[in-house]
């Protein structure tokens, strides 16, 4: 496993804002999940090697924190959120509509390897909910109907 060239610049940038390498863990590993849309066991141990920890180390951080995939995952990555305000603004109905279109629950990637879902805790914008994360962005006050259009786009 290697970075691409425009994130070893971006790693380097990071790495001077911390006051030393080994605390650039979680950037790095960020930064990993970014490129490959997942944290194989190779770029843990690249991690490991860049900042100067044991690869255990990187696994114990990379294992504990939910928001890394340590496997892979579809294209696209739902990840639909499953606390109070969203399920009683209608969450269960988005996921429903998405195991009815594309046949997935959470932790389930599609056959063609396009869509992954996760059911995740509050994201921070209840005051649009129900809402999801599409590859990290946020699309808020979501409808079946805005949902299936999403899905088309994506398609
Ligand atoms: Fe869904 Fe907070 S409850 S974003």
């Amino acid at each position: 496993f290697q970075y691409t060239k425009e994130n070893e610049e971006k790693f380097q940038i990071t790495a001077k804002k911390y006051p030393k390498i080994d605390a650039m863990l979680l950037p790095a590993l960020w930064l990993v999940q970014e490129q490959e849309g997942w944290v194989s066991p190779e770029a843990m141990i690249f991690v490991a090697d860049k900042i100067g920890k044991q690869p255990i180390e990187v696994y114990e951080f990379a294992t504990f924190y939910t928001m890394f995939n340590l496997k892979p995952i579809g294209t696209y990555h739902i990840e639909l959120c499953k606390t109070l305000s969203c399920m009683l603004m209608g969450a269960n109905n988005l996921k429903k509509f998405i195991k009815d279109t594309i046949g997935i629950e959470p932790g389930q990637t599609s056959a063609d390897g396009k869509f992954h879902l996760s059911e995740v805790e509050c994201l921070g914008a209840c005051g649009g909910a129900p809402m999801f994360a599409l590859n990290g962005q946020y699309h808020e006050n979501q409808t079946v109907e805005s949902l299936k259009n999403l899905i088309e786009e994506c398609k």
